[in-house]
């Protein structure tokens, strides 16, 4: 079988403060420099980017954006472009999470364009999906996922699929404290890495990680992290403080 190392993201997304992102970063930082067994990434707000990568740059901590936009310069008014994120330390970037396709609109062209352009780019990119609890009740939560890896997936080439993570991330479970049921979550993960062989090959599914994200806590990780297809988190509410999320990491570590 093979062996994937686990990844473990901190999505902050509009939350800490200069000064608070930065004590946050540090305290993560120092549990990830303990621990080798396994990828550790924070995604803080744009403009705090630059701030974390002085506190961590020595450091085995990762860092990403929670966006990108899929051009290189221009008239694109709110956006930031890859040059910009790599220039402050960004080597990760965050795509199609559930709040950017249901608040703000984004269509899954869109976000294959991101995938297309942040993966060119050379970031680590990270392909949220996941279905709404509308859609899991009537039964269409496989159909929805693997429609949207499909299409996220759609200008990838093989060649680049190791710069690829996948975040399984039913959209009922962010920020609701519930949690899929690990079986549950494997289910949706096994369907994923089979979709990923059916379109690439054996070797790429067998290497791809594949994150569960949704109310990931300390006491529920490392069920999660026991399924053999679960290959970490990406952590959102648990990530904003340093003792739960370092605890995550250790489950991850220990899993
Ligand atoms: P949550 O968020 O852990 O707060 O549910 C996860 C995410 O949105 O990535």
């Amino acid at each position: 079988m093979t062996k994937r190392i686990p990844i473990i993201g901190g999505n902050w997304k509009m939350n800490t403060n200069l000064e608070s992102g930065m004590l946050l970063a540090g305290a993560i930082a120092d549990q990830a420099d303990t621990c080798e067994c396994c990828e550790v990434v924070v995604y803080p707000p744009f403009l705090y980017i630059q701030a974390v990568d002085s506190v961590i740059d020595q450091t085995s901590l990762h860092l990403g954006a929670q966006n990108i936009w899929h051009e290189p310069s221009g008239a694109f008014t709110g956006e930031v472009s890859g040059a910009m994120l790599r220039e402050v330390g960004a080597t990760s970037v965050i795509i199609g999470h559930s709040e950017r396709r249901h608040i703000l609109g984004e269509s899954a062209e869109l976000i294959s364009q991101k995938m297309e352009y942040s993966i060119k780019d050379g970031f680590q990119t990270v392909l949220c999906v996941g279905e709404t609890l509308e859609e899991r009740e009537a039964g269409k939560t496989v159909e929805v996922v693997l429609g949207q890896v499909k299409s996220g997936l759609q200008h990838v080439h093989a060649s680049k699929m190791e710069m690829v993570v996948i975040a399984y991330e039913p959209v009922w479970a962010i920020g609701t404290g519930k949690t899929a049921s690990p079986d549950d979550a494997q289910n949706v993960h096994k369907e994923i890495r089979e979709c990923v062989r059916g379109l690439y090959d054996e070797t790429i599914a067998n290497t791809l990680r594949i994150q569960y994200g949704g109310s990931v806590k300390p006491d529920n990780a490392a069920e999660l992290f026991a399924c053999p297809d679960i290959d970490g988190a990406l952590v959102g509410g648990a990530s904003l403080s340093a003792d739960s999320f370092n605890a995550i990491v250790t489950a991850a570590c220990e899993s």
